[in-house]
Order: C-alpha cells, then structure tokens, then sequence
C-alpha cells in the first residue's frame, strides 16, 4: 500500500502558502510598473474582471485537480483522465513551465536582496542622484555579481525545501507572509501621508479610460489578462500542487477568493506604496520595469529615513519574491518525489545545481549575451522567457485545466464539482457551467490571439 501523502498542519498554512505563491513579482513590480504603462485606475478595472471572470474558476480547478489526485501536476491528469485518453502530456509540460518561471525569477530575487543589501548598508542614501542610475548598470552589467545574488536566492529557496514540507515551507512562508503584511502597511500610511501624494493616488485610483486608448485598447486587455494569469500562478500546477496536500473539509471556491482577495490586496497596497510617493518627488510612473531599481531608490535617497524605510521596502520586495520562489521550488521538487520517486533530499541537491544553471542565459542576457535581443530591439533573455511564461504557458495551460474539469472527454463537470464542493464553504455556482465550459475557453482564446497580434503589429 502506497505511504498516505504528507498533508499541510493548518489552513491558515494553506491559504498563506497558496497567497505566498500568487503573491510575488507580479505584485510587487510588475503590477506596479504595468499599471503605470497602461494609465492607471482603468487599466486595475479591468485588471480586477479578469481576476474574477478568469482566474477565479481556474484556481478552483487547479485546487480540485491537485486535491483529487492527491498528486503533482505531473501525475494528476493521469491519475483523472478516463482511458484511452491522453491529458496527461501536459504534465511534464507544465513542470517546465515552473522552471522557465524560476529561470528568471530566481534573478530578479537576487536583484532585490542585493537592493536591501545596498539599501540597508547605506549605499544608496545621501548620495547624488547619478549615482542610484550607476548602480542599477552596475549591477546589471555585472554577470559575478547577478550570479551570486541569483545563487543566494536559490539556496534560499531550496534550502526552506530541504527543510521540509511542513517544518520549512509552510513554516517559514507563514512567518514570511505575516511580516509581510506588517511591513507593508507600514509603508501604505508612510506613502500616503508624504506631501503632494494626491496626485498619485488619483491617477492610480480615478479611471480615465482616454489615458487607457492612448495606451492601446488590445494591448491594455492583453497585459491586463497575463498580468491576472501571472499573479495567480494559474496554468502550470503550481496551485494544483497545494491542492494535493490539504484534506476535505473546506470547499474549494470559498479558499480560492481567500487567496484571490489576499494577492489582490498585496497588488492594490503596493500600487499605494509606490504611485504616491512616485509623484510627491515629481517622477513619471511609467518607467518600465527599472521603477523600483532607479525611480524609487531615488525617491528613498531624497526622503528622510530613506535608509529605513529603503530598507523596509526592499524587505517587504524580497519576502514577497522568496514567498513564490519556496511555493514553486515546492511544486519542482514534489515532481521528482511522485513522478520519479526520488527522495526529497536527492530532488533538491539535483536541482540546486540545474536551476542554477537554467537562471544563467537570463543573467548572461543583461551583459555577455546583450546583443541577443529575441523580441526586438532592446529587450534581452528575460524578456523573452517572461513572453514564453506569462503569454504562453500561463493562458493556454489554464486553457487545459478549464477544458479537462469541464469536458465528458476529460474528468468532466461532474467530477469537477463534486471536487470543488466537498466541504464546508462557497460552492461553485452551478448556474456557471455553461460559462466556464463554452464561453471562458473562448475568451481565453480570443483575447490570447487578439493580444497576439497587437503585440507584433
Ligand atoms: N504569482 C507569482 C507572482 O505574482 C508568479 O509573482
């Protein structure tokens, strides 16, 4: 008889592990920097439907997928699918979707450690404004000192792993996660109160859907789109993966808007953090991923307390990174212990080495490797492997899991709902099977392809 499957202590554990791993860079940079490109309230409008009409039902059917199997994502479909069928080919794909994820990830966490480093360490305070742009080159065109913040990320991450499932991951993401919290409120009422921060709150909190057209209606949704794909992790089994490790007693649904309203609320305070403070110094909002490299340092370097409440920020940074990077390492790793049967031990020291190596391309892209720009001129290897992720893996694998919960071909509606609704809790809306069975696969695709185009036109 096979050995039962180790199981998370408590829910409270669950729902900050399945919040650790939705929130991340998605919510703290890239929503930010994102929302400043496509003008503000109108884009988080539509950013906010996306989250409920798409992401909603599909974290319930990557939750049901992992909680039924009781399995990996490399192992779940083929644990469900009826015979003769052939699902489960996207098993392994969506375990390489979490390591091209972490491929760049894992860089952009050693970027913000060594920013908390530097800020902690006072070199980015009192000192002139050239200076913050100079160290951002410097680091970026250094591929010694990318690497070695890259590696002590990964350690980090694999070592919390090695600690365990219930002992390191969940253990450490729940303390992770609180000090989060607490630090990010901190920084919520210090950049609200800063003098002349109305004029960011309005622009991040008033919609002007002309600010949204200038930006490219197409391109807006697209971005909107990925960005609630990205910020929930959906499509590559990372959520299915806590799904397998919790028991019945709650329904799915209720813990998937748990979760939803959690990553949310991190996103919408860290737009609060960054936008008021941005146009009290009188800076654009919408540089681009180098906001919190440059812009931001900048404003901490003006600002009194800069070298604390800098260091706070970059804290606040780095546990919302390392939350994610556990969360997935965990789904990496969990691969090799059910598909291959590995032991725990042996998946993290073979993977401490094959991620390292992976994350290599992404920090060679910003220096060595520069003049390799795969999506045009000026962009590099992170940027083509955030394009495969996020436009790709992302939408059409959450494509995967709708059409497998919802298709006779597939475990099916029935089994989907049973699934989703043991337990006490919000059930899932009967009412929505239509929605989510015709009407959603199309929207993905639709708004997939017309994003497409936009993006190379
Ligand atoms: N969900 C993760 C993030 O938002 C990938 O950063």
């Amino acid at each position: 008889m096979s050995q039962e499957r180790e199981k998370l202590r408590s829910r409270l554990g669950f729902i900050f592990l399945a919040a650790g791993c939705a929130i991340g860079l998605g919510n703290v940079w890239r929503f930010p920097f994102i929302t400043g490109r496509y003008g503000g309230a109108a884009f988080v409008v539509i950013y906010i439907i996306f989250l409920l009409i798409f992401g909603l039902p599909i974290m319930v059917m990557e939750f049901a997928v992992g909680r039924a199997s009781q399995k990996n994502v490399g192992l779940a479909f083929k644990e469900l699918q009826p015979k003769g069928t052939k699902w489960s080919i996207y098993g392994p794909i969506a375990i390489a979707g979490n390591y091209v994820l972490m491929m760049f990830y894992t860089v952009i966490s050693g970027w913000l450690m060594y920013y908390f480093f530097s800020m902690a360490k006072g070199s980015l305070t009192s000192v002139p404004t050239e200076a913050i742009g100079a160290h951002f080159g410097a680091l970026i065109e250094s591929p010694g000192t990318m690497t070695l913040w890259m590696i002590i990320a990964v350690v980090i991450g694999l070592g919390i792993c090695a600690m365990g499932l219930q002992k390191g991951v969940e253990k450490v993401t729940k303390y992770m996660m609180s000090a989060l919290l607490v630090v990010m409120i901190l920084l919520v009422i210090k950049s609200v109160t800063l003098p002349g921060a109305g004029e960011g709150l309005k622009f991040y909190l008033l919609p002007d859907f002309k600010r949204l057209a200038d930006a490219g209606v197409w391109s807006s949704i697209y971005a909107a789109m990925g960005q609630a794909f990205f910020t929930l992790s959906l499509g590559i089994g990372s959520m299915a993966i806590f799904g397998s490790y919790i028991g019945k007693d709650r329904s799915l649904t209720g813990e998937s808007v748990n979760v939803i309203l959690l990553d949310t609320f991190v996103a919408l305070m860290s737009g609060l953090i960054i936008f008021p403070a941005a146009f009290a110094f009188g800076v654009q909002p919408d540089a681009g991923p180098s906001l919190i490299f440059i812009t931001l340092p900048n404003i901490f370097n003006s600002m009194g307390g800069g070298r604390l409440w800098g260091s706070l920020f970059f804290v606040f940074m780095c546990f919302a990174a390392l939350s994610t990077v556990v969360a997935v390492f965990e789904n990496i790793i969990s691969y090799w212990i059910d598909v291959h049967k590995w032991s725990r031990r042996k998946a993290v020291l073979v993977n401490l080495v094959a991620i390292i190596l992976l994350a290599l391309p992404c920090v060679f892209g910003f220096n060595l490797w520069a003049k390799f720009q795969p999506l045009g001129a000026g962009t590099n290897v992170l940027d083509l492997e955030d394009f495969i992720v996020s436009n790709h893996l992302l939408p059409l694998g959450s494509l995967v899991f709708l059409l497998f919960a919802t298709s006779k071909r597939g475990w099916g509606w029935k089994n989907f709902l049973a699934e989703a609704d043991t337990g006490k809790g919000m059930k899932f809306p009967k009412w929505s099977r239509i929605y989510v069975s015709y009407i959603l696969p199309i929207l993905v695709i639709f708004v997939f392809i017309m994003g497409y185009i936009d993006f190379f036109s």
